[in-house]
């Protein structure tokens, strides 16, 4: 991580979202001491979910790993999790998040909603709050690599405007925000 980057945590992100089924939800930057309720959101996942995330099935994950996910400078990289109250206790239900590619403007997206959160608009939302983050670190540019039969990821980005290729494998996603 480059020294020169403040890496305060930047609570003027946290912001409560009301999704389409009326829940209330809150949007907050990742920090470092979410990992274990990372990990717990990581195993609840179905396998179906993962594999579309990493289009691979990866080993169980632990804590190092999470601590991994966890851990960013919120200018190259940033992450918001979806919080929600469960049982009266916070709990991670989502996490979308953008790594900027080496000297640039573009950085990569990703996305990962627990199964029981899906189709309620969270990603829908995230993309929003992660441009208005990117432009504010003078990024322009998301990509994203899609599986094709990801259909969900692509009506959502294609909703949001992105522009995509096709290749053989996987699709391709850019968009260049205003
Ligand atoms: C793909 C994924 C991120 C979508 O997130 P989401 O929060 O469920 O999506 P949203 O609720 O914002 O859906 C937005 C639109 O996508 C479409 N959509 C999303 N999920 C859908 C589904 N399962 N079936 C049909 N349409 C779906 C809907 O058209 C919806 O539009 P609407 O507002 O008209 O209903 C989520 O399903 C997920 O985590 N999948 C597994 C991991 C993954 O694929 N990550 C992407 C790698 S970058």
């Amino acid at each position: 991580m480059s020294p020169e980057i403040d890496v305060t945590y930047p609570a003027q992100y946290e912001t409560n979202v009301i999704l389409k089924d009326g829940s209330a939800i809150l949007f907050r930057p990742i920090k470092k001491t979410d990992a274990e309720d990372w990990l717990d959101f990581y195993r609840r996942l179905s396998k179906k979910t993962v594999y579309l995330r990493f289009q691979y099935n990866p080993p169980d994950m632990d804590i190092e790993d999470a601590l991994r996910f966890c851990t960013v400078d919120y200018v190259n990289s940033f992450a918001f999790v979806a919080e929600a109250i469960v049982a009266q206790r916070k709990r991670i239900v989502a996490v979308g998040r953008y790594s900027r590619l080496p000297g640039g403007d573009t950085a990569e997206i990703a996305f990962i909603i627990e199964d029981k959160y899906q189709v309620k608009g969270i990603s829908t939302k995230l993309i929003e709050w992660l441009a208005t983050v990117g432009r504010n670190n003078e990024i322009s540019t998301f990509e994203a690599f899609v599986l094709p039969e990801n259909k969900s990821m692509l009506e959502v980005f294609q909703d949001y405007g992105f522009h995509m290729k096709r290749t053989l494998k996987k699709a391709f996603i850019i968009l260049h925000f205003p």
